[in-house]
């Protein structure tokens, strides 16, 4: 059986029992707590809360879906049988769950991959307190006897085949806040012999607030995620994930000459790329950037001489009919333009690695600053001179020089009494703060104008502006010509001549984003915002942004604006510095 007919199997079987289809969301989540969407369940937060009504949204309380997913904390691990960065997560959620929702979790899950798909299952585990260390705050939470008594009484699992577990058994929050609980995971072997867990049922009892206060769920609900590749091994009876039809291909043609643990960490992390670029990220030094940034040096540095772009189109062309939004061009000239920018330090980093008998944290960071060796490069290359390299230690070493450039940055601007600094705007005195306040309304203006000329794909990736000038980062895959340039501008003055009011609607987030505003993706936003326009009204308006203000409060009090540069600021964003006048 292979992978479709796996996922269309899911779907069919879910959807006969009332399940609504929901579609996968992004890899970016809207919840700007957490960098990337590591589960099934992070898009419904807030159909458990109430807040949002499923019923509405997908004409049932309960949904299924399989879900793009990236795991950092599993980086590590990449190259043994089962673990992976990108895969996807097949899971099924109700958010008003009732009296059954363990009975109705359970024997549904059960029945699937028994009568289903076959399968047997090897063991399960429920979650109790007696195994949860005493300073940790899931002690208080009871066992999970209903769980238990189903699996036993009901579905007739022996009792030594039920464990109980402590903390691995209890999910979530996702971020800083949100639904948890304790889980029920079921295990089967491979053909390896060992035992995997393929199903994690999360029971969402809970939810923990941002203080950490553990309050119990007003509607308890249903959160699963089983991974789409780990169900394949087990169905396909292979021994690894890289042994299925999702991955078999792409290790095939790569050179028999590889060690086998390098050729599943180069697709492994071939589609994390892909799907990271398709979704807007840019390799960059921070967050996702970051992520991304690494995933493509490190295929780098162990491709040799092969063709990755081909690679790559292979990967896209498999996916292409699940997931409509991968961009091979976009995919190939980010990894591109990042892959050469890295060959060119490769060589020298290797060349001072290979110079040097041990290797401690300082100098695996000061490896990274100059030649851009990740972490992960180091452990693949150094072989025992990294022995006593931590991971931990590293990312606390990075974070440090991190936090340095961050003050150097603010001390640019503090030092003479800010009246205002949100971070995007810096004023010190009546006057600046009329010059910024100016340069800000242009710069809304100038983001619809080069979606005018340049397309969607346009992204607002950071802006600041001081009383000189603004300065706007936005996500683009090349120079824009001169033409460009010019046709931006003249839109810009054009809207000024217009002299178009600036005015805000305070709305809900929700019906915010329903307007078509532009909002910043990184931003944590609060549940009602303002969205700032400029035209007559809201509906008809040139362009709407969220935004705090302040604004002119008519364009033509911006004067004559000015584009100064245009330059790259990595890989795939674009900067323009503009003036008005
Ligand atoms: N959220 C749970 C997990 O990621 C179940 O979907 O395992």
């Amino acid at each position: 059986m292979d992978s479709n007919e796996i996922r269309e199997r899911f779907f069919k079987f879910f959807e006969n029992i009332g399940y609504k289809q929901a579609p996968s969301s992004s890899l970016i989540p809207d919840d700007p707590s957490v960098l990337l969407t590591t589960a099934g369940m992070q898009q419904f937060k807030r159909y458990y809360t109430g807040e949002l009504d499923a019923q509405k949204d997908f004409g049932s309380q309960k949904v299924v879906s399989i879900q793009k997913c990236f795991r950092t904390s599993d980086i590590d691990e990449v190259g043994d049988e089962s673990h992976l960065t990108f895969f996807e997560m097949m899971g099924h959620f109700s958010f008003n769950a009732g009296a059954n929702l363990k009975r109705d979790a359970i024997t549904s899950a059960y029945e699937f991959l028994t009568k289903e798909l076959g399968l047997e299952v090897d063991y399960i585990t429920v979650f109790d307190p007696l195994k949860v260390e005493e300073s940790d705050w899931r002690k208080t939470v009871p066992f999970d006897e209903q769980s238990y008594d189903i699996w036993k009484n009901e579905i007739g699992i022996s009792e030594e085949n039920i464990h109980r577990e402590g903390t691995d058994n209890f999910w979530g929050p996702t971020g800083n806040e949100g639904p948890c609980g304790p889980t029920t995971e079921i295990y089967i072997k491979t053909i390896g012999g060992k035992s995997i867990e393929v199903w994690n049922l999360v029971f969402n009892a809970y939810y923990r607030t941002k203080e950490g206060v553990l309050k119990p769920a007003e509607m308890p609900g249903l959160d699963t995620g089983m991974g789409l590749e780990r169900l394949a091994m087990v169905v396909q009876k292979v021994p690894t994930i890289f042994d299925t039809d999702l991955f078999l291909s792409i290790i095939k043609s790569l050179p028999e000459g590889i060690p086998m643990r390098t050729k599943r960490i180069i697709a492994d992390h071939l589609r994390g790329i892909a799907f990271l670029i398709s979704e807007g990220v840019r390799p960059s030094n921070k967050e996702a950037g970051y992520i991304l940034r690494r995933l493509i040096r490190r295929v780098v540095t162990h491709a040799g001489n092969i063709n990755l772009n081909t690679l790559l189109g292979d990967i896209i062309a498999m996916y292409k009919k699940h997931y409509p939004t991968l961009k091979e061009d976009i995919v190939l000239e980010v990894f591109n333009e990042e892959s050469e920018r890295f060959s060119k330090t490769l060589q020298s980093g290797i060349r001072e690695l290979n110079n040097t008998e041990k290797i401690d944290t300082l100098f695996a960071f000061k490896l990274y600053e100059s030649f851009g060796l990740p972490y992960e490069v180091l452990m693949d290359l150094g072989g025992d001179k990294t022995k006593n390299l931590v991971r931990e230690d590293f990312d606390k070493e990075l974070e440090k020089h991190r936090e340095i450039s961050r003050a150097g940055a603010e001390k640019k601007f503090g030092g003479h009494g800010l009246i205002m600094d949100t971070g995007e705007l810096k004023a010190g005195n009546e006057e600046e703060l009329k010059q910024v306040t100016r340069l800000h309304t242009a710069t809304h203006l100038l983001q619809q104008a080069l979606r005018d000329v340049l397309g969607n794909e346009v992204q607002q990736r950071g802006s600041d502006i001081t009383p000189e000038r603004t300065r706007f980062d936005f996500s683009f895959p090349r120079k824009l010509t001169v033409e460009e340039i010019k046709k931006v501008e003249e839109i810009v003055n054009q809207k000024i001549k217009e002299d178009l009011p600036v005015q805000y609607k305070e709305l809900s987030k929700e019906t915010a984003e329903k307007t078509g505003a532009l909002f910043f993706f990184k931003q944590k936003y609060p549940e009602t915002v303002k969205v700032y326009y400029a035209g007559d009204n809201l509906e008809s308006a040139y362009s709407k942004e969220f935004c705090g203000g302040p604004h002119v409060t008519h364009t033509g009090e911006i004067g004559v604006f000015k584009i100064a540069k245009e330059e790259a600021v990595g890989a795939g964003i674009r900067r323009i510095r503009a003036t008005v006048q």
